[in-house]
């Protein structure tokens, strides 16, 4: 026997049994979405490299470490599987002229890669839906986002996810901020780690990111963006906490969060949650007025946010596997010559009244065909022999209850299951 051959590794299979969850999850989704008017956009898993480098930032872990790059061997192209959707959204707005027609609120959703190292919540092909607002300056877009989330928390039962939020400032008071948080560094070199180091004159910011336990304490004395803040920054950043609070929507300013790629400005936030271990993110964003100008585009503001969809469907209540799987409404179960013609016309009929019929595939007596039905959670059978077939009937048999079975014709069966 040949050796099996299994997933790329951080890759994963989403199983039947886990299917229905992710389903529940994308239904909820996409009627959130609705509700507030977004629009769905769907782009190529595939761009060329400088797209991403352009937009996340030369100096990021995505781009410098985490992206599946690789030569197209046909001609020669340089191209990435998409490591997040923004970059690619914002592209095809600017391709294909979408904001000439005004804002746009739009969303996608689908899987994105990143060469991370494999642990629970964390994969190198991971799921996301995300949301961007194109064309949009003010505040209130900002606050609408969040607020959406928060809603999309309670559509889906979870509770436990809190939101934190910060601003970064426009692109002079990060200048002015960097050179302060540079100089801090420099005067505290003997206190960073190898990678802080690495970082700290190429991007400082992420410094302040770092999980390393030895470095918090100068982490938590750095200087403040706060206090290098523009003032249409910091007013904006105040308008779009009243809205949050007139929304009844609560937050914790956190000073030191900057996010993993270059293209924020302003607002940024993220959803975490405790009860995911290390990966507690399940949410994240923030407004990007350069990126658009920055790939080509004629300048425009814009704001949005991804979710990961593993880490949510894991915190589904009760765990994922609590989502009852989809049954069928009936199971036809059929034997003799007479009585194949008959069934397989009576699952088409049944189909067309709206009915979800699974047919009995591969033979076998009544008694299998009977533990086959059982095992497909329909509350019906729909039992076909050639006396059945004879007669232009079916039997009808509750799998759920003691009720008795009844022969009855085609056309009342759906009356029957539904009633
Ligand atoms: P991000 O923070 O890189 O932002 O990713 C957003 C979310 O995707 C994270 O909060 C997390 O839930 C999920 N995620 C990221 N990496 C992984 C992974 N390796 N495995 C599982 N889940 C993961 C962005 O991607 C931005 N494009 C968000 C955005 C949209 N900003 C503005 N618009």
């Amino acid at each position: 026997m040949s050796e099996t051959i299994q997933s790329v590794k951080g890759m994963n299979d989403v199983l039947p049994d886990e299917a229905a969850a992710w389903e529940f999850f994308e239904e909820t989704v996409r009627a959130w979405l609705r509700r507030y008017g977004y629009r769905q956009i769907r782009m190529p898993i595939l761009e060329r490299t400088d797209l991403f480098v352009r937009s996340i930032g030369e100096v990021t872990d995505i781009v410098e470490k985490e992206m599946f790059t690789f030569t197209d061997r046909l001609n020669g192209d340089d191209l990435t599987l998409r490591p997040e959707g923004t970059a690619s959204c914002a592209r095809a707005a600017i391709q294909h002229s979408l904001l000439y027609a005004g804002p746009q609120r739009l969303w996608y959703s689908g899987p994105m890669f990143r060469h991370e190292r494999p642990q629970k919540g964390r994969y190198r092909q991971f799921h996301q839906f995300g949301v961007e607002a194109l064309g949009l300056t003010g505040p209130d877009i900002d606050a609408e986002l969040i607020i959406m989330g928060a809603r999309l928390w309670r559509d889906l039962g979870l509770a436990n996810i809190e939101l934190e939020v910060n601003t970064l400032g426009d692109a002079e008071a990060r200048a002015r901020y960097r050179a302060r948080l540079i100089h801090y560094l420099e005067t505290h070199q003997d206190g960073l780690d190898e990678d802080a180091r690495r970082r700290m004159h190429t991007n400082p910011l992420r410094v302040l990111d770092s999980k390393n336990p030895q470095m918090q304490a100068l982490i938590e004395a750095a200087p403040r963006m706060l206090d290098d803040l523009d003032e249409p920054s910091l007013k904006h950043f105040e308008d779009v906490q009243r809205l949050l609070r007139n929304a009844g929507v609560e937050y914790r300013i956190n000073t030191r969060l900057v996010r993993g790629l270059d293209y924020y400005n302003r607002t940024v936030f993220e959803w975490v949650t405790t009860e995911l271990g290390a990966q507690g993110t399940v949410c994240a964003g923030g407004r990007y007025d350069g990126l658009v100008a920055q790939i080509g585009g004629k300048p425009a503001p814009a704001a949005g946010f991804a979710m990961g969809v593993e880490r949510l469907i894991a915190l589904l209540p009760g765990g994922s596997r609590e989502v009852p799987p989809l049954a069928p409404d009936v199971y036809v179960v059929w034997s003799g010559e007479a009585a194949e013609p008959h069934a397989w016309r009576v699952a088409e009929q049944l189909r067309d009244a709206g009915m979800d019929v699974t047919m009995h595939a591969g033979g076998g007596s009544f008694k299998s065909q009977m533990k086959r039905a059982d095992g497909s959670g329909a509350p019906f059978a729909v039992i076909i022999g050639d006396d059945e077939a004879a007669a232009g009937e079916v039997t009808l048999k509750p799998m759920r209850d003691q009720r008795e079975q009844v022969r009855v014709r085609a056309e009342d069966v759906p009356a029957l299951v539904k009633g």
